[in-house]
Protein backbone atom coordinates (compact mmCIF):
# COMPACT_ATOMS: atom_id res chain seq x y z
CA UNK A 1 0.00 0.00 0.00
CA UNK A 2 1.25 3.12 -0.81
CA UNK A 3 1.81 6.35 1.63
CA UNK A 4 -1.14 8.50 0.41
CA UNK A 5 -3.38 5.01 0.35
CA UNK A 6 -2.15 4.56 3.97
CA UNK A 7 -2.77 8.05 4.73
CA UNK A 8 -6.66 7.80 4.03
CA UNK A 9 -7.38 4.60 5.07
CA UNK A 10 -5.43 5.95 8.46
CA UNK A 11 -7.76 8.58 8.69
CA UNK A 12 -11.20 6.30 8.64
CA UNK A 13 -13.79 8.93 10.64
CA UNK A 14 -15.37 7.58 13.98
CA UNK A 15 -14.92 4.49 15.66
CA UNK A 16 -12.74 3.18 13.47
CA UNK A 17 -10.64 5.56 13.63
CA UNK A 18 -9.99 5.29 17.37
CA UNK A 19 -9.30 1.39 16.65
CA UNK A 20 -6.61 2.22 14.59
CA UNK A 21 -4.21 4.67 15.96
CA UNK A 22 -6.23 6.61 19.56
CA UNK A 23 -3.02 8.62 19.09
CA UNK A 24 -3.75 9.98 15.98
CA UNK A 25 -6.61 11.19 16.58
CA UNK A 26 -6.21 12.10 20.38
CA UNK A 27 -4.75 15.87 20.04
CA UNK A 28 -4.37 18.18 16.45
CA UNK A 29 -0.89 18.53 15.06
CA UNK A 30 -2.20 21.61 14.24
CA UNK A 31 -0.80 24.88 16.03
CA UNK A 32 -3.46 27.88 15.34
CA UNK A 33 -1.31 31.57 16.31
CA UNK A 34 -3.44 33.51 17.13
CA UNK A 35 -3.47 35.79 14.29
CA UNK A 36 -6.61 35.53 12.63
CA UNK A 37 -7.14 36.45 9.03
CA UNK A 38 -11.12 36.95 9.24
CA UNK A 39 -12.69 34.91 5.84
CA UNK A 40 -15.86 34.32 4.46
CA UNK A 41 -16.05 31.51 1.55
CA UNK A 42 -19.20 30.20 -0.16
CA UNK A 43 -19.85 27.79 -2.87
CA UNK A 44 -21.23 29.12 -6.27
CA UNK A 45 -21.20 32.49 -7.65
CA UNK A 46 -24.90 33.39 -5.51
CA UNK A 47 -21.87 32.80 -2.52
CA UNK A 48 -20.83 36.41 -4.02
CA UNK A 49 -23.77 38.00 -2.34
CA UNK A 50 -24.36 36.08 0.19
CA UNK A 51 -20.28 36.76 1.69
CA UNK A 52 -21.23 40.46 1.48
CA UNK A 53 -23.69 40.07 3.82
CA UNK A 54 -21.42 37.84 5.92
CA UNK A 55 -18.47 40.06 5.54
CA UNK A 56 -20.53 43.15 6.90
CA UNK A 57 -20.84 41.59 10.20
CA UNK A 58 -17.48 39.92 10.40
CA UNK A 59 -15.75 42.81 9.48
CA UNK A 60 -17.90 44.95 11.89
CA UNK A 61 -16.51 42.28 14.72
CA UNK A 62 -19.63 40.31 14.67
CA UNK A 63 -19.89 36.14 14.97
CA UNK A 64 -18.89 33.74 12.40
CA UNK A 65 -22.27 32.24 13.79
CA UNK A 66 -24.58 35.24 12.33
CA UNK A 67 -22.79 35.95 9.76
CA UNK A 68 -23.18 32.46 8.30
CA UNK A 69 -26.64 32.63 8.70
CA UNK A 70 -27.57 36.01 7.61
CA UNK A 71 -25.16 35.65 4.27
CA UNK A 72 -27.15 32.31 3.51
CA UNK A 73 -30.17 33.45 3.67
CA UNK A 74 -30.18 35.94 1.31
CA UNK A 75 -29.84 32.89 -1.90
CA UNK A 76 -32.47 31.66 -0.09
CA UNK A 77 -34.58 34.57 -0.45
CA UNK A 78 -33.41 34.86 -3.74
CA UNK A 79 -36.28 33.54 -6.62
CA UNK A 80 -33.22 32.92 -9.74
CA UNK A 81 -31.48 30.97 -7.29
CA UNK A 82 -33.13 27.49 -8.20
CA UNK A 83 -31.17 25.16 -5.97
CA UNK A 84 -31.86 26.97 -2.83
CA UNK A 85 -34.90 28.36 -0.76
CA UNK A 86 -37.44 29.99 -2.68
CA UNK A 87 -37.51 28.94 -6.23
CA UNK A 88 -35.80 25.78 -5.91
CA UNK A 89 -36.63 22.80 -8.70
CA UNK A 90 -39.07 20.56 -6.61
CA UNK A 91 -39.29 16.97 -6.56
CA UNK A 92 -40.32 14.77 -8.56
CA UNK A 93 -43.92 15.00 -7.63
CA UNK A 94 -43.64 19.13 -7.67
CA UNK A 95 -42.95 19.54 -4.03
CA UNK A 96 -40.20 21.63 -2.80
CA UNK A 97 -38.30 20.17 0.00
CA UNK A 98 -35.75 22.17 1.93
CA UNK A 99 -32.56 21.05 4.12
CA UNK A 100 -30.10 22.76 6.05
CA UNK A 101 -28.07 22.68 8.44
CA UNK A 102 -25.70 25.08 10.55
CA UNK A 103 -22.63 24.56 13.53
CA UNK A 104 -20.63 27.25 15.47
CA UNK A 105 -17.42 27.66 17.35
CA UNK A 106 -18.68 25.37 20.63
CA UNK A 107 -19.82 22.71 18.46
CA UNK A 108 -23.22 23.30 19.12
CA UNK A 109 -25.28 22.70 15.64
CA UNK A 110 -29.10 22.36 14.12
CA UNK A 111 -30.47 20.90 11.19
CA UNK A 112 -33.99 20.45 9.52
CA UNK A 113 -34.44 17.49 6.53
CA UNK A 114 -37.49 17.58 4.62
CA UNK A 115 -38.83 20.70 5.58
CA UNK A 116 -41.69 22.14 3.09
CA UNK A 117 -43.49 25.63 2.78
CA UNK A 118 -40.50 27.83 5.04
CA UNK A 119 -38.12 29.97 3.17
CA UNK A 120 -35.75 30.15 5.49
CA UNK A 121 -34.93 26.57 6.57
CA UNK A 122 -30.84 28.26 7.60
CA UNK A 123 -33.23 29.76 10.57
CA UNK A 124 -35.03 27.28 11.55
CA UNK A 125 -31.84 25.16 12.06
CA UNK A 126 -30.45 27.87 13.84
CA UNK A 127 -33.64 27.84 16.19
CA UNK A 128 -33.51 23.92 16.43
CA UNK A 129 -29.79 24.50 18.05
CA UNK A 130 -30.43 27.37 19.91
CA UNK A 131 -34.09 26.87 21.27
CA UNK A 132 -33.97 22.86 21.29
CA UNK A 133 -32.38 19.77 22.83
CA UNK A 134 -31.89 18.15 19.76
CA UNK A 135 -29.40 18.41 16.74
CA UNK A 136 -32.45 17.60 13.50
CA UNK A 137 -35.94 17.86 13.18
CA UNK A 138 -37.37 16.87 9.74
CA UNK A 139 -40.58 16.55 7.74
CA UNK A 140 -44.27 17.94 9.25
CA UNK A 141 -42.69 18.46 12.71
CA UNK A 142 -40.41 20.57 11.40
CA UNK A 143 -42.52 22.55 9.60
CA UNK A 144 -44.82 22.58 12.89
CA UNK A 145 -41.90 23.71 14.89
CA UNK A 146 -40.62 26.51 12.50
CA UNK A 147 -45.02 27.63 13.03
CA UNK A 148 -44.35 27.35 16.76
CA UNK A 149 -41.47 30.40 16.16
CA UNK A 150 -43.26 32.11 14.02
CA UNK A 151 -41.91 32.04 10.62
CA UNK A 152 -44.48 32.01 7.82
CA UNK A 153 -46.11 29.41 5.94
CA UNK A 154 -45.40 30.38 1.97
CA UNK A 155 -45.83 28.68 -1.34
CA UNK A 156 -41.99 28.10 -2.18
CA UNK A 157 -42.61 26.70 -6.16
CA UNK A 158 -42.51 29.90 -8.30
CA UNK A 159 -43.95 29.95 -12.10
CA UNK A 160 -40.59 29.29 -13.30
CA UNK A 161 -39.79 26.44 -10.88
CA UNK A 162 -42.96 24.90 -12.04
CA UNK A 163 -42.89 25.26 -15.91
CA UNK A 164 -39.16 23.54 -15.41
CA UNK A 165 -40.99 21.05 -13.62
CA UNK A 166 -44.17 20.55 -15.98
CA UNK A 167 -41.09 20.12 -18.74
CA UNK A 168 -39.43 17.57 -16.57
CA UNK A 169 -42.49 15.63 -16.35
CA UNK A 170 -43.16 15.11 -20.13
CA UNK A 171 -40.08 12.60 -20.40
CA UNK A 172 -39.33 11.81 -16.29
CA UNK A 173 -35.89 11.02 -17.36
CA UNK A 174 -33.81 10.86 -14.15
CA UNK A 175 -30.15 11.80 -14.75
CA UNK A 176 -29.19 14.89 -13.21
CA UNK A 177 -27.27 17.39 -15.37
CA UNK A 178 -23.51 18.02 -13.70
CA UNK A 179 -23.15 21.28 -12.50
CA UNK A 180 -26.77 22.10 -13.53
CA UNK A 181 -29.36 19.88 -11.81
CA UNK A 182 -26.55 18.72 -9.14
CA UNK A 183 -25.24 21.61 -8.67
CA UNK A 184 -26.92 23.22 -5.89
CA UNK A 185 -25.80 24.06 -2.14
CA UNK A 186 -24.81 26.90 -0.89
CA UNK A 187 -22.18 26.16 2.07
CA UNK A 188 -20.29 28.84 3.87
CA UNK A 189 -17.68 28.58 6.67
CA UNK A 190 -16.41 31.47 7.90
CA UNK A 191 -13.39 33.06 10.82
CA UNK A 192 -14.39 35.75 12.20
CA UNK A 193 -12.02 38.41 13.86
CA UNK A 194 -12.10 36.52 17.72
CA UNK A 195 -10.36 33.22 15.29
CA UNK A 196 -14.13 31.79 15.87
CA UNK A 197 -14.69 29.48 12.95
CA UNK A 198 -18.78 28.20 12.42
CA UNK A 199 -20.46 27.06 8.87
CA UNK A 200 -24.44 26.68 6.90
CA UNK A 201 -25.46 24.83 4.55
CA UNK A 202 -28.75 24.89 2.72
CA UNK A 203 -30.35 23.62 -0.03
CA UNK A 204 -33.53 22.28 -1.97
CA UNK A 205 -31.38 19.42 -3.10
CA UNK A 206 -31.36 17.46 -6.45
CA UNK A 207 -33.80 18.98 -8.93
CA UNK A 208 -36.66 15.86 -9.46
CA UNK A 209 -35.88 13.71 -6.45
CA UNK A 210 -37.69 11.23 -5.19
CA UNK A 211 -39.99 12.47 -2.57
CA UNK A 212 -38.76 12.51 0.97
CA UNK A 213 -35.16 12.10 -0.13
CA UNK A 214 -32.66 13.60 1.60
CA UNK A 215 -29.09 14.13 1.09
CA UNK A 216 -25.57 15.35 2.31
CA UNK A 217 -26.94 19.30 2.99
CA UNK A 218 -28.74 18.82 6.54
CA UNK A 219 -26.40 16.11 7.87
CA UNK A 220 -23.70 17.49 9.72
CA UNK A 221 -20.01 15.39 8.81
CA UNK A 222 -21.25 15.42 5.36
CA UNK A 223 -22.31 18.59 3.89
CA UNK A 224 -20.87 20.37 6.72
CA UNK A 225 -18.39 20.70 9.48
CA UNK A 226 -16.80 22.67 12.05
CA UNK A 227 -13.96 22.20 14.48
CA UNK A 228 -13.20 25.52 15.88
CA UNK A 229 -9.66 23.71 17.05
CA UNK A 230 -9.09 23.14 13.32
CA UNK A 231 -11.19 24.31 10.76
CA UNK A 232 -14.47 24.26 8.70
CA UNK A 233 -15.67 22.22 5.62
CA UNK A 234 -18.69 22.33 3.71
CA UNK A 235 -19.96 20.03 0.33
CA UNK A 236 -21.77 20.83 -2.78
CA UNK A 237 -22.91 18.19 -5.46
CA UNK A 238 -24.44 14.66 -5.14
CA UNK A 239 -25.04 14.47 -1.68
CA UNK A 240 -25.43 10.68 -1.72
CA UNK A 241 -21.24 10.92 -2.64
CA UNK A 242 -20.39 12.95 -0.20
CA UNK A 243 -23.08 11.33 2.71
CA UNK A 244 -21.00 7.86 2.00
CA UNK A 245 -17.69 8.94 2.98
CA UNK A 246 -18.34 11.31 5.72
CA UNK A 247 -17.05 13.86 3.50
CA UNK A 248 -16.23 17.33 5.73
CA UNK A 249 -16.03 15.15 8.70
CA UNK A 250 -12.89 13.63 6.83
CA UNK A 251 -11.51 17.01 5.25
CA UNK A 252 -11.54 18.54 9.09
CA UNK A 253 -9.89 15.25 10.50
CA UNK A 254 -7.25 15.43 7.97
CA UNK A 255 -6.48 19.38 8.54
CA UNK A 256 -6.46 18.21 12.08
CA UNK A 257 -3.51 15.86 11.30
CA UNK A 258 -1.50 18.82 9.26
CA UNK A 259 -2.90 18.58 5.68
CA UNK A 260 -3.54 21.83 4.56
CA UNK A 261 -7.25 22.24 3.50
CA UNK A 262 -6.36 22.29 -0.19
CA UNK A 263 -5.06 19.16 0.40
CA UNK A 264 -7.62 18.23 2.76
CA UNK A 265 -10.17 18.55 -0.06
CA UNK A 266 -8.23 16.95 -2.78
CA UNK A 267 -7.45 13.97 -0.68
CA UNK A 268 -11.18 13.41 -0.01
CA UNK A 269 -12.45 13.56 -3.04
CA UNK A 270 -9.67 11.50 -3.74
CA UNK A 271 -11.44 8.74 -1.68
CA UNK A 272 -14.50 9.47 -3.51
CA UNK A 273 -12.87 8.21 -7.16
CA UNK A 274 -11.76 5.31 -4.75
CA UNK A 275 -14.58 4.09 -3.55
CA UNK A 276 -17.57 5.37 -5.97
CA UNK A 277 -16.96 3.79 -9.32
CA UNK A 278 -19.74 5.78 -11.28
CA UNK A 279 -17.48 8.92 -9.67
CA UNK A 280 -17.14 10.57 -13.24
CA UNK A 281 -21.31 10.68 -13.82
CA UNK A 282 -21.34 13.04 -11.23
CA UNK A 283 -20.24 16.21 -9.43
CA UNK A 284 -18.74 16.92 -5.71
CA UNK A 285 -17.34 20.03 -4.70
CA UNK A 286 -15.49 20.34 -1.16
CA UNK A 287 -14.44 23.63 0.14
CA UNK A 288 -12.57 24.42 3.48
CA UNK A 289 -10.47 26.67 5.47
CA UNK A 290 -8.54 26.25 8.74
CA UNK A 291 -8.18 28.33 11.89
CA UNK A 292 -5.10 30.18 9.74
CA UNK A 293 -7.92 31.62 7.55
CA UNK A 294 -6.60 29.45 4.39
CA UNK A 295 -8.93 28.45 2.09
CA UNK A 296 -9.09 25.10 -0.13
CA UNK A 297 -11.35 23.65 -2.52
CA UNK A 298 -11.11 20.67 -5.20
CA UNK A 299 -14.25 19.03 -6.92
CA UNK A 300 -14.65 16.02 -9.10
CA UNK A 301 -15.91 17.84 -12.77
CA UNK A 302 -14.93 21.54 -13.82
CA UNK A 303 -16.80 23.96 -13.00
CA UNK A 304 -17.46 24.83 -9.73
CA UNK A 305 -16.25 27.80 -8.22
CA UNK A 306 -16.28 29.70 -4.77
CA UNK A 307 -16.57 33.34 -3.96
CA UNK A 308 -13.90 34.74 -0.93
CA UNK A 309 -13.80 37.87 1.07
CA UNK A 310 -11.14 38.23 3.18
CA UNK A 311 -9.56 41.70 4.69
CA UNK A 312 -8.13 42.31 0.92
CA UNK A 313 -11.35 42.52 -0.90
CA UNK A 314 -13.56 39.74 -2.47
CA UNK A 315 -13.40 37.64 -5.57
CA UNK A 316 -14.67 34.48 -7.61
CA UNK A 317 -12.23 31.27 -8.04
CA UNK A 318 -12.42 28.21 -10.10
CA UNK A 319 -11.66 25.58 -8.39
CA UNK A 320 -9.32 22.52 -9.42
CA UNK A 321 -10.60 19.24 -10.25
CA UNK A 322 -9.56 16.12 -10.52
CA UNK A 323 -11.07 15.32 -13.82
CA UNK A 324 -9.59 17.42 -16.64
CA UNK A 325 -12.79 17.52 -18.88
CA UNK A 326 -16.30 16.80 -18.31
CA UNK A 327 -17.58 13.30 -18.64
CA UNK A 328 -20.78 13.99 -19.59
CA UNK A 329 -21.65 17.48 -21.65
CA UNK A 330 -24.57 19.21 -22.52
N1 LIG B 1 -25.80 18.55 -2.06
C1 LIG B 1 -27.17 18.70 -1.99
C2 LIG B 1 -27.94 17.49 -2.15
O1 LIG B 1 -27.45 16.48 -2.64
O2 LIG B 1 -29.10 17.50 -1.78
Amino acid sequence: MNSRRKFIKNVAFGTAAAAISPKLIAKSNFKPTGNFKPVVVSTWNHGLPANDVAWKIISGGGKAIDAVEKGIMIPENDPSVTSVGYGGLPDRDGNVTLDACIMDEKGNCGAVAFLQHIKNPISVARKVMDDTPHTMISGKGALDFALSKGFKKENLLTPEAKKRWEQWTKEKNYEPIINIENHDTIGMIALDKNGNLSGACTTSGLAWKMHGRVGDSPIIGAGLFVDNEVGAATATGKGEAVVKIAGTAIIVEMMRMGKSPQEACELAIKRISEKQSDYKDFQVGFLAINKKGEVGAYSIQKGFNYAMHNEDGKNMNDAPHLLQTNVRTY
